[in-house]
């Protein structure tokens, strides 16, 4: 979203300043959200040095390449589509269903279920959840009257996705692995 950001610059575009303070604050409400996401490794038996060590491998971290790429090298409605678009739009809807499970964990003894462990997963079940749909309305109109902007938006929105898919995927084999 911060390179995105730096992109919105020509004032005189169509919801060009809707889009910089749009970013704006939601770069701002991220900034909780490391610490809620910490609070709920803590609480599934992760420590914050685990967390920083991670090493995703190569098809649950292709999402983040792609992201680093494409907000870097794309314009702005391509950057909000694939961040914003697709990633948030599809972080809300499968924490709305583990937001549901939660309570399955509850009598376990290594996991602690309380409001700070589950705020990140209660922030983007419940929350978050417009900014996918701002995001669409501010694509709208930065695309507005240029169906070459809007393919590339479309683009980015779909790979995204898929970059997104990928990751899960792999951390649900990975997951199924470990049950085995
Ligand atoms: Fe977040």
């Amino acid at each position: 979203m911060a390179m995105n950001l730096a992109k919105a610059t020509d004032f005189h575009l169509p919801g060009l300043t809707d889009a910089r303070t749009w970013l704006i604050q939601n770069i701002k409400v991220e900034e909780r959200h490391l610490f809620w996401y910490q609070d709920w490794a803590l609480g599934f038996g992760l420590s914050v040095d685990q967390l920083n060590q991670s090493c995703p491998p190569p098809a649950m971290d292709a999402v983040n390449h792609f992201l680093w790429s494409t907000n870097y090298r794309s314009g702005l409605a391509e950057g909000i589509a694939a961040t914003n678009l697709a990633i948030e739009w599809a972080t809300s809807d499968w924490t709305v269903q583990v937001y549901k499970g939660i309570n399955n964990y509850r009598n376990r003894t290594d996991v602690v279920i309380n409001t700070q462990t589950v705020a990140w997963l209660r922030a983007h079940a419940l929350y978050d959840d417009v900014h996918p749909y701002e995001a669409k309305e501010l694509i709208k109109r930065l695309c507005h009257d240029n169906p070459q902007l809007q393919a590339k938006a479309l683009h980015a929105a779909e790979q995204g996705l898929a970059y997104y898919e990928l990751a899960l995927d792999e951390c649900y084999k990975i997951q199924l692995a470990g049950h085995a």
